[in-house]
């Protein structure tokens, strides 16, 4: 290399000298230069096929007609095409058929986790487990309000849910407060005596709870023989539930309870297909004209409430 190179003494100078130092005249290197040409080469070709000048309403749209906004609406586009026979055949199948089906069960427990965490999780919290002093039902124990298989699943989801227990502030006498309180906490260590057991029943909580105490699916009454609380285990806070009930309307310090309703036209489907069965009729042959007003809400689809189902399902509390 060195050889190559012209010796300082043939090569033109600026005419520049410092301290007997003269600055040469060197050409720059062609690959140096030939890099700067192609790099403005680029700019130009950006600039006429990209939006590139900002001007005052916006800027050039540039030849391709490329912007960001068309590019996200493709990529969407796209995933929705991969989704749609998925959703297609969801649409088909019932919540059972979907437990059943392990590929259909992954993509409804996949699709689920964004619909969940929007609608959800602000009472439930991620993953079905809220915090303790929230007064929201945890979602991934074995124990259910109003019931824990697919179809009662779907229908707290469909139709809301709303267990309503009265203030009994005016109809006991404080020692009875104290007995029942001392039951319920009795009750879930396995300990309550006769004496407790006889007031719950004369008192009529068996009414809502069960003779067992166990609570009544069908009321979402609150099993009060277990260690999970509804709301608190804590001596006081069942106290206020017996003073002051639950979603009573009469009571300005009740509990409030309400899980909103998220397709009230399903939850009257449900419903019917379901008397339709009890009653021996084929369901196929109900006459949905007569069932729906037409006017019922819909804020999340029939298959939406189905994969949220099978997503809720499986916390790990299903049945
Ligand atoms: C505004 C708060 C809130 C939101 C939002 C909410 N829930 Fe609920 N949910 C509740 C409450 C409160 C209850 C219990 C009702 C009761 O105690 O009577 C409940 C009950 C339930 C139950 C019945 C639990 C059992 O033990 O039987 C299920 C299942 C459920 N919710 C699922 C969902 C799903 C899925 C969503 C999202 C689509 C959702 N919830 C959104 C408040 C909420
Ligand atoms: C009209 C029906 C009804 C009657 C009568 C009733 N309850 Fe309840 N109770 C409920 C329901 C429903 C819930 C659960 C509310 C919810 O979560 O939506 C509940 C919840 C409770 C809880 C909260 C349990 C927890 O896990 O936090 C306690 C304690 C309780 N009831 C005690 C009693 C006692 C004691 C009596 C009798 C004095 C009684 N209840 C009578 C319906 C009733």
């Amino acid at each position: 290399m060195a050889d190559k190179k012209n010796s300082p003494a043939q090569v033109k100078d600026t005419g520049h000298v410092w301290d007997g130092i003269r600055e040469l005249d060197n050409p720059c290197p062609r690959w140096w230069l030939n890099s700067l040409y192609l790099s403005g080469l680029i700019v130009v070709v950006y600039f006429v096929l990209y939006p590139s000048l900002p001007l005052i309403t916006g800027s050039t749209k540039g030849l391709l007609g490329w912007t960001q906004i068309k590019e996200f609406k493709k990529d969407l586009a796209e995933v929705e095409a991969r989704r749609k026979p998925f959703e297609d055949r969801l649409a088909m199948m019932t919540a059972e058929e979907i437990l059943a089906d392990q590929e259909m069960l992954n993509y409804s427990i996949g699709s689920s986790k964004v619909l969940y965490g929007d609608n959800c999780a602000a009472c439930h919290g991620t993953g079905g487990a809220p915090a303790e002093s929230a007064g929201y039902p945890n979602l991934t124990d074995d124990d259910w309000l109003f019931g824990g298989n697919i179809n009662d699943i779907m229908m707290s989801i469909a139709n809301g849910r709303q267990g309503s227990m009265m203030a009994h502030e005016s109809l006991l006498e404080p020692e009875e407060v104290d007995q029942l309180v001392s039951f319920v906490i009795n009750s879930s260590k396995g300990v309550a005596t006769e004496a407790e057991k006889a007031l719950f029943t004369a008192k009529g909580c068996f009414g809502c709870h069960g003779d067992d105490a166990k609570g009544i699916e069908a009321m979402g009454s609150a099993d009060l023989t277990d260690r999970i609380w509804r709301f608190s285990g804590a001596e006081e806070e069942i106290r206020h539930t017996i003073l002051h009930g639950v979603n009573d309307a009469n009571d300005s310090q009740t509990r409030i309870a309400v899980m909103p309703q998220w397709n009230e036209k399903l939850a009257i489907m449900i419903e019917a297909r379901q008397y339709a069965i009890e009653d021996g009729e084929d369901p196929n042959d109900i006459d949905w004209d007569d069932e729906l007003e037409g006017d019922e809400s819909e804020r999340l689809t029939e298959t939406d409430i189905k994969k949220l189902a099978v997503y809720v399902h499986q916390f790990g509390g299903g049945q």
